[in-house]
């Protein structure tokens, strides 16, 4: 079995976890445990982002701001399964991989400006933060979405996640220059943060199976102990593929 830990239990630096059994679906067939790890969070957010968030239909465009890293590895191929052309921004390491997996257009971010020559596009997952905000949104069409991943929460996350009336007014008014900039364009802005859901992770896990989806895994390796140098490897690159926490007693593959 594998999962992406509930948010109110979360904690994945431990040898041992009690999991809701909700949050848990089993492991791809075949697949080492080393393969699996990297697979629940990054799958779980493409799935809800694409499915849930934007709603996106088949034969749609998605633009995917920062898509070279471990979040891309799972969202191209699951954005794919599911119809949709995909255009990615992205370093110069990771193209090929990329057109291979079935991107329709790559854009390196040192060379290209994605801004300068994309338009009319259905659907942007970014996943840089709110000093891309302007121009992500400039590239969507009329009734187009934005969905980010860092950008901050708005006033439709607080509602879908039936926070408590303060926390409601706080994020609405965290989120309200958003929300008017992308009304003002008569486009949509949406903000995730990604939730525990078993069932949604056997869809996600059906999807690697057909697939046969196998995402990068960063070659450092680190044991429990080192996972401060982990998450400084993460912080400060460059990496990749996803970084693993190797626990005592864990076949390798
Ligand atoms: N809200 C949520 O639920 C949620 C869920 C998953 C992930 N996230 C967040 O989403 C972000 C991405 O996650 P990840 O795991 O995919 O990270 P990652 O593996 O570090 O990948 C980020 C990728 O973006 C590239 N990049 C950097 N600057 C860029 C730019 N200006 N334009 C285009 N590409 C650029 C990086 O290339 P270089 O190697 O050149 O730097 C790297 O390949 C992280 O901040 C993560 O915390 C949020």
């Amino acid at each position: 079995m594998y999962a992406r830990l509930p948010l109110n239990k979360i904690g994945a630096f431990a040898e041992y976890v009690a999991v809701d059994a909700h949050a848990v679906a089993k492991m791809p067939s075949g697949y080492s445990f080393t393969t699996a790890a990297a697979i629940p969070l990054t799958g779980l957010t493409a799935y809800q982002g694409i499915v849930e968030q934007l709603e996106a239909k088949p034969g749609q465009t998605l633009l995917i701001l920062g898509g070279s890293g471990s979040f891309g590895e799972m969202a191209v191929p699951i954005a794919k399964h599911l119809g949709l052309r995909v255009i990615v921004t992205g370093n110069s390491r990771a193209r090929e991989r990329f057109l291979a997996m079935g991107a329709e257009q790559y854009l390196d971010y040192q060379k290209e400006n994605y801004w300068q020559t994309l338009s009319g596009i259905d659907h942007v997952i970014d996943t840089l933060g709110a000093s891309e905000f302007d121009r992500a949104l400039s590239v969507l069409k009329p009734g187009g979405r934005l969905l980010s991943l860092r950008t901050g929460p708005n006033r439709t996350f607080a509602e879908q996640n039936n926070f408590s009336p303060l926390k409601k007014v706080l994020f609405t008014l965290a989120g309200a220059k958003y929300d008017a900039a992308a009304r003002k364009q008569k486009k949509e802005y949406r903000f995730l943060f990604v939730h525990a859901d078993g069932a949604q992770l056997k869809e996600v896990t059906r999807i690697v199976e057909e697939n046969k989806i196998i995402p990068a895994i960063d070659p450092h390796r680190f044991s429990l102990a080192q996972a401060d140098e982990a998450l400084r490897l993460v912080q400060q690159g460059p990496i990749n593929g996803k970084v693993l926490i190797r626990m005592e007693g864990c076949e390798e593959e």
